[in-house]
């Protein structure tokens, strides 16, 4: 069947702390591909490291379980998405809110929605108590100026 995507790729991983930065490393590779500048990769890592260090500290706690992280690449657009199988998330909209943590005393600040919405164009999140999460974020990378010119110069022709 062919995908409806440019390409994409799926990681699967126990949700044990070192394999933040093997997600957050390998969905930059990924997303490389897009010719990103330093900033936006910068954006994505960050957003991919607050998404799954979610998965492991809250929704897994101290249990073992399998995260996944998918990433999709349509035109100019990464569409990445995040899974656990945890303990899902009460109150969605509580939970997106600027300093909200339920772990205050374990130095969490409550940021990382905040971040990932603010590093990202899209988080939606999705989650059942006892079933699991799912975030998923979109970014469109914006085109460099030679390859707006390119394009510019190729609809001259067509039109
Ligand atoms: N994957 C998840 N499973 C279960 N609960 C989650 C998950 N992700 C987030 N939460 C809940 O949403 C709250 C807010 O998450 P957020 O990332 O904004 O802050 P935090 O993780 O508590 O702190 P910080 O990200 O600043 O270290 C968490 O405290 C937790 O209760
Ligand atoms: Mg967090």
């Amino acid at each position: 069947m062919k995908s409806l995507y440019d390409n994409e790729m799926e990681l699967s991983f126990l949700s044990k702390s070192n394999n933040e930065a093997f997600a957050r490393i390998t969905v930059a590779a990924f997303a490389a591909q897009l010719d990103p500048t330093i900033e936006e990769l910068a954006d994505i890592k960050t957003a991919v490291s607050e998404a799954v260090t979610n998965s492991i500290i809250h929704g897994y706690e101290d249990k073992e379980g399998i995260v996944k992280v998918k990433a999709k690449l349509l035109e100019n657009t990464i569409e990445i998405e995040v899974t656990d199988s945890g303990k899902g998330i009460e109150d969605i909209e509580l939970a997106r809110k600027p300093l909200y943590t339920t772990k205050g005393n374990l130095e969490r600040s409550g940021m990382g929605f905040t971040i990932m919405e603010s590093f990202m164009d899209e988080v939606d999140i999705s989650s059942v108590v006892g079933i699991g999460t799912r975030i998923t974020m979109k970014k469109t990378i914006k085109k460099s100026e030679k390859e707006e010119q390119i394009e510019e110069e190729k609809n001259a022709l067509i039109d």
